[in-house]
Parts: structure tokens; C-alpha cells; sequence
């Protein structure tokens, strides 16, 4: 490469914003290199996301990866370790241009960071997509295409399972289906022209009953599965409810909408609860919190739902045009139970953004 075509690329510098999702029917088992062990289904969220911005940082003399990370400006000796690692991972098959530049990394959060949320799903899809514009602008892919996307999510994916969902807006499909076109293990799939419009503007509040971290990563549950004696079943079952749940997408049926998205989030933590060893990750709090939005459903019928991630913290669902009704359940019934009354008001959202 000539000198002046290397210092031109040096000016390279791409920003993409990334939400995090949620599952309703739940990646819980992966295989090979982060294969997932049955489909899983999410809605996009709106507010709680990443932003991260990469540059080509001069020439990369030695065969390793070189990156300059910062989170939220300051270095992050943790984060370093595990991105370079990953940049590692996929350099010499997707991006070659890793070993040629070095790289420098910002990222930053919405949401605070301890506020208990996840960030790997809007983390690495913010990466993903980066990386993925890097390659655009280095002239190695002609369009910010579909193919492009499927990139993205491929690459987010080998990042974390769940990010692969990220790089699309409303709803993703992840995992080879027989009811989803296109399908893969893979790459996600968007699937939002195929749901009714009463879940493209639904509401997802989250509620922080704990800001801990996790006594057990979800890598760790993941690798669990494979000893569980009730594996094979859950791979069959969720394979199943996200047949059903398809229907009930595309029809607009809340209450079967509500019925599998809550049974998915109690075998999700069952599942732990029967692993060996075995774990909780609800706290008691979760727990009242379930109970008081089955009561309010049933009392008022409004079709209000929750659901977990591996984690205690629960996320209310609930259609857009109920909100008056139910912010204010919310707040006097919910909150108290929350770390520091602490809620992020969510919801379904558009998908990432290029920001830079
Ligand atoms: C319970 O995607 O965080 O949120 O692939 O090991 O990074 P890794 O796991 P991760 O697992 C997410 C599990 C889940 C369910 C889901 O998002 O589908």
C-alpha cells in the first residue's frame, strides 16, 4: 500500500449507536463457536444503548492487534483485554484490515453503569457495525446493504449471542426457524414487517432491583445447558413457542403474546434454578414484582406483562396506548421494590443509528 493511500485511511472515523434487546423467547444454550442452541425472538429496545466510535489510529507495525480503548473516556483495562481478544478471534477471516491499522476505540452507554443492565448485546452490535463500516469506507464492500447488515449481525454475534438481534429495529429473529424466511444460526433476521403494529410502539420499562453484578455470567448459564438433564425438552419447547408466538406477533394477540413471553422468562430461571450447581439470579423483589403485575392484570385486565433477562431485573410490557393506566400502577406498586427507585422507561425502537 502506498504511503498517501495509508495516511488518507487514517482519517477514517465511523460512530454507530446500538440498542440493547430483550428476549422474549430466550437464547439459553449455545454450542460450537457461538452457535445458539435453539431460535430466540426480541423486541429492539429504544433508549437503552451504546455508542461507540472506532478510527484508524496510524499503521499497525506488528502482527497483533493493537487498539487504544476508552469507556466513557477513561481506559478500561477489563474491556481492552476482551475486545482485543475478540479482534483477534475474527481478523484474519473478516476484516483483515485489523492487522494493518491500529485502532482507536470509544464506547459509552445510555443507561448508567450500574444500573445493573447488560451492555454486551449494545456493545458489541455498536462494534459489529463499526468494523463493518470501517470495511465500507476502506472500499472492500460497495453499499450499506442488507448484506452489510448480515455482516454486522454475524460479527456481533461472535461477540455476544444476543447482539446479533441488536443490528435490527422492532424485532430480530435469531436462529435457524422453519417458519422464518431466511433464518440462520448464524445471523439475525429482522422480522418487523411481520409484526402487527400494536408491538412496534410497545412499552418496556425496566425495573432495577439490583444494580449488582451477576453472581453468574450468562456465558457461565449458557455452558451449564449442556448438563442439564431438561436440555433437549427446552431446545424442542422454545422452538415450539416461537412458532406460536409468530402467529401471535403478526396478529396482534396480546394474551397469547403475554402467556409465552412470561412462561419464557420463568423457564429461562427455572432452568438455572435446576443446573448443577445450581443458582438464582431473581431476588425477592423480583418475585413481588411478578406477582403484583399478575394481580393488576387480573383486576384491571389491561394487558400488562413481564419478563426477566439473566438477571433480577424485571421488564413491564405493556401496548402504548395503556400507559396512562399503567405508569401510575408503576409508580406507587413497583417502584418501592426497585434499587434506589430506580426505572428506565423503554421501548420498542427503530434499531441502530450511524452516528459519526
Ligand atoms: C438470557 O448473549 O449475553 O439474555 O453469547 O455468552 O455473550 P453470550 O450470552 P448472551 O446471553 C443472553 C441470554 C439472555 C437471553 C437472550 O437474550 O436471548
Amino acid at each position: 500500500m502506498s504511503n498517501s493511500i495509508a495516511q488518507s485511511n487514517n482519517q477514517i472515523h465511523v460512530g454507530w449507536e446500538s440498542p440493547s434487546n430483550i428476549a422474549l423467547v430466550k437464547y439459553w444454550g449455545k454450542y460450537g463457536r457461538q452457535l445458539p442452541r435453539n431460535a430466540s425472538v426480541s423486541f429492539t429496545l429504544n433508549t437503552a444503548a451504546s455508542r461507540t466510535f472506532v478510527g484508524l489510529d496510524g499503521n499497525n507495525v506488528s502482527s497483533q492487534i493493537e487498539i487504544d480503548f476508552t469507556f466513557e473516556g477513561k481506559q478500561n483495562d477489563t474491556f481492552t483485554t476482551r475486545i482485543e481478544k475478540f479482534l483477534s478471534s475474527i481478523a484474519d477471516e473478516y476484516f483483515p484490515f485489523l492487522r494493518e491499522y491500529k485502532l482507536k476505540i470509544d464506547s459509552s452507554n445510555s443507561f448508567p453503569h450500574s444500573s445493573g443492565i447488560a451492555s454486551s448485546a449494545s456493545g458489541m452490535s455498536a462494534l459489529a457495525l463499526c468494523l463493518c463500516d470501517i470495511e465500507y469506507q476502506l472500499g472492500s464492500i460497495q453499499e450499506r446493504d442488507d448484506a452489510f447488515f448480515q455482516k454486522a449481525s454475524l460479527i456481533a454475534r461472535l461477540g455476544s449471542g444476543s447482539a446479533s438481534r441488536s443490528v435490527y429495529g422492532t424485532m430480530a429473529v435469531w436462529g435457524q426457524h422453519p417458519n422464518v424466511l431466511a433464518s440462520s444460526d448464524e445471523y439475525a433476521v429482522d422480522i418487523a414487517a411481520n409484526v402487527h403494529p400494536v408491538f412496534r410502539t410497545f412499552r418496556n420499562d425496566i425495573l432495577i432491583i439490583s444494580a449488582k453484578e451477576k453472581s453468574v455470567s450468562s456465558t457461565a448459564g449458557h455452558h451449564l445447558m449442556e448438563g442439564n438433564p431438561f436440555a433437549s425438552a427446552r431446545y424442542t419447547q422454545a422452538n415450539d413457542r416461537l412458532s406460536s408466538l409468530l402467529v401471535a406477533l403478526a396478529n396482534g394477540d396480546l394474551a397469547t403474546f403475554g402467556k409465552i413471553t412470561e412462561d419464557e422468562a420463568l423457564t429461562l430461571h427455572a432452568l438455572m434454578m435446576c443446573s448443577d450447581p445450581s443458582y438464582i439470579l431473581m431476588e425477592e423483589g423480583s418475585l413481588s414484582v411478578i406477582n403484583k403485575i399478575k394481580a393488576f392484570r387480573k383486576q384491571t385486565n389491561i394487558p400488562v406483562y413481564f419478563t426477566l433477562d439473566a438477571g433480577p431485573n424485571v421488564h413491564v410490557l405493556y401496548p402504548s396506548e395503556f400507559e396512562a393506566q399503567v405508569s401510575p400502577f408503576i409508580h406507587s406498586e413497583l417502584k418501592p421494590y426497585c434499587h434506589e427507585g430506580k426505572i428506565i422507561k423503554d421501548s420498542v425502537g427503530p434499531g441502530p443509528k450511524k452516528i459519526l
